[in-house]
């Protein structure tokens, strides 16, 4: 099978999976799984469901850009999606469940989601599979694991990684899977901001965050405002209680982050986008974008991303309009944003981050 990542990178080191996904399927089909209901939980560029994709087998899907990823490695290889079969990670799968399979994400809160998530659906005598490459293993995989099922093996590893075979379904610990930290905004309001579990910067606001939204001004005029790369939704919330009237939308490319969002703000005169590409979500320009932009994937650091979204942003400021961007001082984003915006300027800076505020059309 020919399988890509989407979207595609130019680093050549970046593969479309791992040893882990190879060494679960390969644990799977020890298990005769054939006429077997199967669910599938962080399958970030569809490996593991383009393989089983002729079986009933359901996708859970947290990542637009994961749900494209699947589509079109099908595609490729002449296969077909079954719509039904793609699940966010809040709908429960429809059917019982007799083999799970995750492929272990960074976030141990979102391995547990995920453990809970497949539980509440798998049949009393069902078996789940977890994969993951051995650098990436810490002991507390297994004590989660231990929370949910009687029976935990580990197998011996395989290309650098490892499998974990949960049996045994306990009853379903009492553990709260969405967490939330109190934040005092600037402008006084003191709120708890929740979330599900895996997104961004989970136990507080994030430094950078916090930076720019120190330095944050949006002008009288700025009516249309949109938080890229929105997580939590704490930078919308901020301008939302600052500036009671402005429009404002949020889009992220993950489903657990733009749920969350929706908790934390207002939704009155509150747009949300569940996207990883701002040609996706319609007709709107922006008088401001602001943006903390991603460069973490999992265990990869990747900024091709970022400066792809910045130069979808400069397609969708009004004429005049600001762009206004946090980053980690090292990835150097100026000469990027000089190529896609009019004017470039360094609005404040400290030790770690820098804050850019570009802009389009000569004002
Ligand atoms: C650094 S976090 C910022 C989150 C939030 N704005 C904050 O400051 O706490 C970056 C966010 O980008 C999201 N993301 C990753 N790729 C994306 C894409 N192509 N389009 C939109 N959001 C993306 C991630 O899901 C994550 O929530």
């Amino acid at each position: 099978m020919n399988i890509t990542r989407y979207p595609p990178t130019q680093n050549q080191s970046l593969r479309a999976w791992s040893a882990a996904d190879e060494y679960i399927l390969n644990k799977l089909s020890e298990m005769e799984p054939s006429g077997k209901t199967v669910a599938i939980c962080n399958d970030r560029f569809g490996y593991i469901g383009c393989h089983l994709n002729e079986m009933n087998s359901y996708s859970i899907v947290d990542y637009k850009s994961q749900e494209t990823s699947l589509r079109l490695n099908l595609q490729n290889n002449g296969l077909k999606l079954n719509p039904e079969r793609l699940l966010n990670p809040l709908t429960p799968v429809p059917e019982k469940v007799d083999i799970g399979i995750i492929h272990i994400p960074k976030s141990i809160d979102l391995f547990r989601f995920y453990l809970q998530y497949i539980s509440r659906s798998l049949a009393d005598d069902g078996v789940v599979i977890c994969g993951f490459m051995t650098r990436h293993f810490s002991p507390k995989l297994l004590t989660i694991a231990e929370e949910y099922f009687e029976d935990v093996e580990q197998s011996l590893a395989w290309k650098k990684s490892r499998v974990l075979l949960l049996k045994g379904k306990r009853a379903e610990p009492d553990t709260e899977l969405m967490t939330s930290f109190s934040y005092t905004f600037r402008e006084g309001t003191v709120q708890d901001l929740k979330q599900y579990a895996g997104v961004f910067s989970s136990a507080n606001i994030d430094y950078g965050t916090q930076f720019l939204l120190e330095n944050l001004v949006v002008h009288k005029d700025e009516n249309k405002v949109l938080d890229l790369a929105s997580g939590n939704g704490v930078i919308a919330r901020a301008i939302q209680l600052e500036y009671p009237h402005t429009e404002v939308h949020l889009m992220d490319d993950s489903y657990l982050a733009v749920m969350s969002s929706r908790l934390n703000l207002e939704t009155e005169n509150s747009h949300f986008h569940w996207s990883d590409s701002l040609d996706e979500i319609g007709d709107v320009q922006f008088d401001l974008v602001v943006s903390n932009p991603p460069f973490h994937f999992e265990h990869e650091v990747n900024s091709e991303v970022s400066i792809d979204l910045f130069r979808e942003v400069a397609g969708k400021l009004k004429p005049g309009g600001r762009f206004f961007c946090v980053a980690n001082k090292h990835l150097g984003y100026i000469a990027s944003l000089k190529k896609f915006f009019t004017n470039t300027s360094i609005v404040a800076e400290n030790k770690k981050f820098i804050l850019y505020e570009s802009r389009k059309g000569g004002v």
